[in-house]
């Protein structure tokens, strides 16, 4: 199993812990997983060379402060594994021109832009996704509902390449992780939370302070009437705050209203302030122990990257094997 996220924020947000993070550290007990931080992918928009890489450290920190566990999951950086780019090079030659102009994604992201100074790696970013998929020969891939379209397209280039060339890719299943919680935005509940949103008034980030947390839930927003219940059309600001009360405390969203029963909003909000100032607290410490020992994470990605390096290696053999590249000594 495989699944990265890109580390385009300053930080990664509650969103992403439970909509990811959360699913990743549970299944690595039942697979061999691969998890990854695609930094090749987030020099496809403008970016500043200096922030990536500070931006990589904090993801990688934080993968590791949500519970990814190094010695039983390989965490690297994709571009100390050379091998992606290099797969990504021989799969640009099976994908057509159209498949690449259907997705969605890129249609959006360039939308906004104007395609013309949209770059080629942005246009070519979802055949560097089936080569980090298909490399580890995974058969699942956790991810969002978007990027459902990229893992069909890593299903064809795998079914074609095996087609053209013989058996060489496992087809992978999308697992499209239907979150424990889906968690929206506080100041605008029927958006979903992104780092991207324009203003972060509504974002928990995992490197907000308690005092800035418990803000943010205080000063969400919730809906006409003063009854706590849970109804996601008629009632978004409230459910949404239902949904991280309960994915904070593994307890039933039912179990939650009828604890809250009688209460007002404003009971609610202050309950849950603390339970997730405190829990964006602990995160925030382990974060900065990690990133205060940068050696230390410098040491467990470049062991992450030998482990995905052996698997790696060996399935781009037996695509240059299969290609017709002449193999030499
Ligand atoms: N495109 C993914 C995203 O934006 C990140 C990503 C890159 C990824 N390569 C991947 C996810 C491979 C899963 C598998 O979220």
């Amino acid at each position: 199993m495989l699944s990265g996220a890109q580390p385009t924020a300053d930080s990664y947000h509650l969103g992403n812990y439970f909509g990811a993070f959360k699913q990743w550290v549970a299944l690595q007990d039942e697979f061999e997983a691969f998890y990854f931080i695609p930094d090749l992918h987030a020099i496809t928009v403008e970016y500043d060379p200096a922030q990536l890489r500070e931006r990589t450290y904090i993801a990688a920190a934080q993968f590791l402060a949500a519970g990814v566990d190094p010695d039983r999951s390989a965490l690297f950086v994709q571009s100390q594994v050379p091998e992606h780019a290099q797969l990504a090079w021989v799969l640009g030659g099976v994908t057509g021109f159209g498949e690449a102009s259907r997705m969605t994604q890129f249609k959006d992201k360039s939308a906004r832009s104007g395609s013309d100074s949209s770059s080629v790696g942005l246009f070519t970013y979802p055949i560097l996704m089936a080569a980090d998929i298909l490399l580890y020969q995974a058969d699942r891939v956790p991810v969002g509902e978007d990027q459902r379209q990229h893992v069909e397209l890593t299903r064809n280039l795998a079914q074609r390449f095996n087609h053209r060339f013989g058996e060489t890719f496992t087809v992978p299943e999308p697992y499209i992780v239907k979150a424990t919680a889906k968690i929206y935005d506080l100041q605008d509940p029927t958006a979903k939370m992104s780092g991207s949103n324009q203003s972060h008034a509504g974002v928990v980030d995992l490197t907000d302070s308690p005092k800035q947390v418990a803000k943010k839930i205080k000063t969400a927003m919730t809906d006409s009437g003063s009854v706590i219940s849970f109804d996601r059309d008629e009632k978004p600001g409230v459910s949404n705050l239902l949904s991280i009360y309960s994915a904070l405390t593994d307890e039933p969203i039912e179990a939650i209203v009828a604890q809250f029963e009688g209460k007002q909003y404003g009971h609610l909000k202050v309950a849950l302030a603390d339970l997730v100032a405190d829990f964006v607290g602990a995160f925030g410490d382990r974060t900065r122990e990690l990133l205060d020992d940068r050696g230390e994470l410098d040491r467990i990605l470049a062991q992450g990257a030998a482990q995905a390096r052996e698997v790696a290696a060996a399935t781009l053999d037996l695509v240059y094997e299969r290609s017709g590249f002449v193999r030499g000594l």
